[in-house]
This record gives structure tokens, C-alpha cells and sequence, in this order.
């Protein structure tokens, strides 16, 4: 079965590539290159022993997703990662991030509505929920007005999905709603790549222990939690790269009660930014350079989420720990500065 996974060069994309390959699916992948390198694709190769289809293609030109579904008639599923993803740079150009997180998923669900049964996976965020009232966050949790334009796609994006199930009955979709991903394959053959300084602790994490950057600034130990500094739910990447493919298994398989459906996907356990470092510290065995500053606007104080949902109904779980992921971080971050 051929399965399409947009972004499929990028962090979580090209780990779900591997284990989509990994239960026998043929992938293609489309990808830009615009926050990618197409070495990953010898990474890939490198775990799978099997080279994944590769069309390098914007998918913000329309005329050229159309041709790719006229050359690929027989994709079963689209798994949907390709976006761009940086909060701040979204609040200096949002007509980018429009543009390119909305366009393309709306070309892409223009080709598969006219498809006679089409199953689409779709990259959502926990931001959705903004600052959730209740730990820990359940689906029903109601979606909060969006503090980022990055964030406002994602809401947007899902709205956009819902509406076009309710009149595409061959349509079945799923957004999942990530957390926080962390970590890398552990063969250390693919990993997060960041451009810049990273906007995630973990890679500016590991950046800081390599000895790539200077300090780690710890924003706030003033929030009302344990440590006081703000805590979130971080899942290694191959957990949440396993869940893709169980979903569209669900999918595929026409298991889903609804064609389009929404589960949180993370470990169900908060970790503050203080246990994160502690976490590297003793993966590492270095000490971590860090200073507290001041609270960074628009962060929430806390998000973990409530996972049974994923758990009963797609019958999956994370497994990996926090220093597991953690392991698997460094160990990439020591080989790609190697
Ligand atoms: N990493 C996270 O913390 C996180 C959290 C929640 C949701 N997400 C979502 O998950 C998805 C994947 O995230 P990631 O961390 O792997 O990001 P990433 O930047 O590593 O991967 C995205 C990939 O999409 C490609 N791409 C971007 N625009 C494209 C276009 N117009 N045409 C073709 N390819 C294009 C990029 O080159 C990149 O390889 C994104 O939708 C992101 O918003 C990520």
C-alpha cells in the first residue's frame, strides 16, 4: 500500500516514514527542502534498507499537487506533516505561515475529495488548548482563541478537515494533537535537524552540552508549579511516529466510528523544564550551563495531556521515558557534531 507523507523529510516525518516502511508500507514522500536536507533520505535508507519514493515539490503550487495525484493514483493514505512550525517567526510573517500551512492542506483535501475513499492523518498541537483549565488535558478540552498565527493554523486547519468530512463521506481523517517531541532514532541516523537557534528546550538542550551554544536561559521559576518553572509532556519521537501509523491502520482498516476524529498524543506525564535538565544532566553526565531569566510571553504555565483516548481507542501507548528520549537526543546531537 502506497502511502503519501508530506514534510516527510523533517523531524517527526521522516521517523514515521521508518516505521511506516518498517510495516511494509511503500512510501513517497513530498518535501520542499525549505526546513529539511535531502540526506535524510539516506538516513532513512540507512535504518529501513529500503529507499523511500522522493518528489521534491512546494506544495503550495497547486497545479503540481494535482499532477502528483494524476501520477500517483494509487496513494491509499496521506499523512500530513508539512508546515512551518516556528511560533515567534509566525508573529513576524503571518501571511507566510497562512499561506503555507493552509493552502497546502487545502490542495491536498481538494485532490483527495474527489477520491472514492481517501484517509488523511493530519499534524495538530496541543496549543490548540492554549492554557487548559484542567490537568491533564483531555479532547474535550475546549479550544482556546490561538496566542500565535502558528497556532491559529493548526486551529484553522482542523476546522478546515471537519468541514470538509461533514460533506466528503469518503473522506476519513484524524488530527492528532501532539505535545511535546523529543529525542531522535536511536540509531542516531535521523534526528532533528533545527536551522538556528532552536525554539525547543531539548534541542537548545543538547546545542548547549555540545558545547554549540553558551547557556541555556531558563524562562521563569516564578510559575505555580513544583519547581516553578513551566512543565510540559515530552514524547520521544518514535512513540509519536508509531502513532501515525496506528491511526491510519485505524483508518485504513475502517475501524474509525467517524471520518474524522481527534486524539491527544503524548505521555500523560508533565516534566518541568527543571526535570528536563536534570534528565540531560544525568544521560550526559555533564553539568548543564543555564541562568533563570525572565517568563517569555506566551508561555502556558502547564500542558500534559490525558492520553486514554489514544490509548483505548487506537490501542496505543508511549513507552519511552524521559531519559530514554533524552539518551536518544544526545546521541544524535554527538553524532551530527562528530
Ligand atoms: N516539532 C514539534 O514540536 C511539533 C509540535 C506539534 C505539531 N507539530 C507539527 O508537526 C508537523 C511536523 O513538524 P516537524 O517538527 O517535523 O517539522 P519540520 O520542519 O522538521 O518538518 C516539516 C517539513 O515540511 C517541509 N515543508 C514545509 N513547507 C512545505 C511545503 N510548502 N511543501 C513541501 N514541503 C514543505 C519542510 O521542508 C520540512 O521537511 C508540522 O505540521 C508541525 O506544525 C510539530
Amino acid at each position: 500500500m502506497k502511502i503519501l507523507v508530506t514534510g516527510g523529510l523533517g523531524f517527526i516525518g521522516s521517523h514515521t516514514v521508518v516505521e511506516l516502511q518498517q510495516e511494509g508500507y511503500e512510501v513517497v514522500i513530498i518535501d520542499n527542502c525549505s526546513n529539511a536536507s535531502e540526506d535524510v533520505l539516506e538516513g532513512i535508507t540507512a535504518i529501513t534498507g529500503k529507499r523511500p519514493l522522493f518528489e521534491k515539490m512546494d506544495l503550495r503550487d497547486k497545479a503540481d499537487v494535482i499532477s502528483f495525484f494524476d501520477r500517483h493514483s494509487d496513494v491509499a493514505g496521506v499523512i500530513h506533516f508539512a508546515a512551518s512550525k516556528a511560533v515567534g517567526e509566525s508573529v513576524e510573517k503571518p501571511l507566510l505561515y497562512y499561506e503555507n500551512n493552509l493552502t497546502t492542506l487545502v490542495y491536498l483535501l481538494q485532490q483527495l475529495a474527489k477520491k472514492k475513499k481517501a484517509h488523511f492523518i493530519f499534524s495538530s498541537s496541543c496549543t490548540v488548548y492554549g492554557q487548559a483549565d484542567e490537568m491533564p488535558i483531555t479532547e474535550n478540552a475546549p479550544v482556546k482563541p490561538a496566542e500565535s498565527p502558528y497556532g491559529n493554523t493548526k486551529q484553522i486547519g482542523e476546522e478546515i478537515i471537519r468541514d470538509t468530512c461533514g460533506v466528503s463521506p469518503q473522506l476519513q481523517a484524524i488530527s492528532l494533537r501532539y505535545f511535546n517531541p523529543m529525542g531522535a532514532h536511536p540509531s542516531a541516523e535521523i534526528g532533528e535537524l533545527p536551522l538556528g537557534v532552536p525554539q525547543n528546550l531539548v534541542p537548545f538542550i543538547t546545542q548547549t552540552g555540545i558545547g554549540l551554544r553558551e547557556q541555556l536561559s531558563v524562562f521563569g521559576d516564578d510559575y505555580p508549579t513544583e519547581d516553578g518553572t513551566c512543565i510540559r509532556d515530552y514524547i520521544h519521537v518514535v512513540d509519536l511516529a508509531r502513532a501515525h501509523v496506528v491511526a491510519l491502520q485505524r483508518l485504513l482498516e475502517g475501524k474509525n466510528e467517524e471520518n474524522y476524529e481527534v486524539f491527544n498524543v503524548g505521555t500523560g506525564t508533565g516534566s518541568s523544564v527543571m526535570e528536563v535538565i536534570r534528565s540531560f544532566e544525568r544521560v550526559s553526565g555533564t553539568k548543564l550551563n543555564f541562568k533563570v531569566v525572565g517568563r517569555r510571553a506566551g508561555d502556558v504555565i502547564q500542558a500534559y495531556a490525558d492520553t486514554s483516548l489514544a490509548n483505548r481507542v487506537l490501542g496505543w501507548k508511549a513507552e519511552s521515558t524521559l531519559d530514554e528520549a533524552m539518551r536518544s537526543a544526545w546521541k544524535w546531537e554527538q553524532k551530527i557534531r562528530s
